[in-house]
């Protein structure tokens, strides 16, 4: 179900592969990491319920973009995407994050650039 959404959503930046576009739009390729950090789940629910402002590097590159937030999509559907991203281009084995955890950041609204402050320190 998280295919459709990604394509509706997230491909034009993030490309069909996940790869992105080298210091435009990050890869989606090394969020096993992320998820696996402490906060890691929380901020990637973040990231796509209030964007994602300012200076990320990601991969050994630099990105100084803006990500547009998807407060529109539904708690499941937002569950869906991240375990899609996460199972397809992360190749991630971690366990799938459930609606109940996108209700709990829902309730805490945060501004694309509190979202960066929010994020795991991983390379
Ligand atoms: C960053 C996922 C849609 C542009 C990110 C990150 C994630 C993500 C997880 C952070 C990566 C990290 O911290 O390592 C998604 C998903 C999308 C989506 C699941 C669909 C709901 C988009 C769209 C655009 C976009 C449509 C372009 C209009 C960006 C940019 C960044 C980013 C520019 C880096 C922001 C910065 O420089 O601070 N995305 N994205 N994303 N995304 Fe998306």
């Amino acid at each position: 179900p998280g295919a459709k959404l990604y394509s509706a959503n997230c491909q034009s930046c993030h490309q069909a592969t996940g790869q992105g576009i080298p210091g435009a739009f990050p890869p989606l390729t090394h969020l096993d990491k992320v998820v696996q950090a402490k906060g890691g789940r929380e901020y990637l629910i973040r990231v796509v319920l209030y964007g994602l402002q300012g200076p990320l590097t990601v991969e050994g590159k630099t990105y100084n973009g803006v990500m547009p937030p998807f407060r529109q999509l539904k708690d499941e559907e937002v569950a869906n995407l991240l375990n899609h991203v996460l199972a397809t281009f992360a190749k991630s084995k971690a366990k799938p994050i459930t609606a109940q955890e996108v209700k709990a950041q829902r309730a805490k609204p945060l501004s694309p650039q509190e979202v960066l402050k929010s994020r795991p320190p991983v390379k």
